[in-house]
């Protein structure tokens, strides 16, 4: 798929506020993609396709999952988790994307996981740091994100963790796994 079919594809799906958010979230995926080596063309497409079910209605992506081999524990937390791992699905069975890599872009960059590739890793922190972000502590992600992309990534997730925790809201197994491996990547354990 070419990214001018990628975006016919998702622009009916979308929102336009969301699908503008797609737009520069595939901006900052590529200039971190030129930065760090990564596959600028492979990169544009995932961040083309990363929010493709954002907008679907809950039952469906509960569908999506529920017909799926994806963890069915996903459907107990938030329904904000649901379009990364359905979009990859749907993606795979009815677009045909079988590279890997976009798949798991697609499919973790709701709720990060533990052993995340830097291909990964830069829509992860695309998404966060993308122009249009204005949340508590962005900006100082988006700064690291230019030197230190796993920094920034773990900043990202530290911040997601203390925004659920401090609303009391439970937090996916997937992205605490996804902190303390970068925590003893960053760190070593400390
Ligand atoms: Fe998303
Ligand atoms: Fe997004």
């Amino acid at each position: 798929m070419k990214s001018d079919e990628a975006i016919d594809l998702i622009r009916p799906q979308l929102k336009q506020t969301r699908f503008e958010h797609t737009l520069r979230v595939a901006e900052t995926a590529v200039t971190l993609a030129k930065k760090n080596n990564q596959s600028v063309d492979r990169m544009e497409l995932a961040a083309i396709l990363h929010d493709y079910a954002k907008n679907f209605p809950l039952e469906d992506l509960r569908q999506v999952i529920n017909e799926s081999e994806l963890p069915q524990d996903l459907l107990l937390y938030h329904h904000e988790l649901w379009h990364g791992p359905a979009a990859s699905v749907i993606m795979e069975r009815e677009h045909g994307i079988t590279d890997e890599d976009i798949r798991n872009a697609i499919r973790y960059h709701t709720t990060g996981r533990a052993g995340m590739s830097q291909f990964e890793t830069i829509l992860f922190v695309a998404d966060y740091v993308e122009p249009g972000r204005t949340f508590p502590g962005v900006e100082e992600v988006r700064e690291t994100a230019d030197t230190n992309l796993y920094r920034a990534a773990w900043m990202a997730l530290r911040n997601t963790i203390q925004f659920l925790v401090g609303k009391h809201g439970s937090v996916y197994p997937d992205t605490f796994y996804a902190y303390n491996d970068l925590t003893l990547r960053l760190n070593g354990g400390n």
